[in-house]
């Protein structure tokens, strides 16, 4: 199903507590936490590539073993993020930094995402 991306983006307050999405001219385009990376372009992008950022060790062997974050990808991850990890990186004792399950609206929070910095 495809995402609604007007939904998605009223959705992404539930992850402003710990996650900005600011472009790289250093505009605010969602003002939100630091506990969570800067999520403006992760839609296309490896997983765990943003410099000065301190992932788990599962999302680094993840983006070792070619996980990109696509509108699919994200839908797979945001329900569970520490049950995805280790299926895609194979490490079934890792644990992922971000310990928020997202219960229901992936897809459209995803198309929000690949939305923005494009
Ligand atoms: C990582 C999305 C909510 C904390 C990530 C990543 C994405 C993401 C795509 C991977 C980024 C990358 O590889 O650079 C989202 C979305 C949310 C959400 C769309 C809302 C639906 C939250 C919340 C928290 C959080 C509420 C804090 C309570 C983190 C942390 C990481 C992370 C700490 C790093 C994970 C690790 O290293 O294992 N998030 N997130 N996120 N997020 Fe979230």
């Amino acid at each position: 199903a495809e995402g609604d991306a007007a939904k998605g983006e009223s959705e992404f307050k539930k992850c402003k507590a710990c996650h900005m999405i600011v472009a790289d001219d250093g505009t605010e385009i969602q003002k939100g936490g630091k506990t969570g990376p800067n999520l403006y372009g992760v839609v296309g992008r490896a997983a765990g590539a943003v410099e000065d950022f301190k992932y788990s060790e599962v999302m680094e062997e993840a983006g070792e073993k070619g996980l990109v974050w696509t509108e699919e990808t994200l839908v797979a991850y945001l329900p569970d993020p520490t049950k995805f990890l280790e299926e895609f990186s194979g490490d079934d004792k890792g644990k992922s930094k971000m310990t928020f399950k997202l219960a229901k609206g992936a897809e459209d929070i995803a198309a929000y995402l690949a939305s923005v910095a494009q």
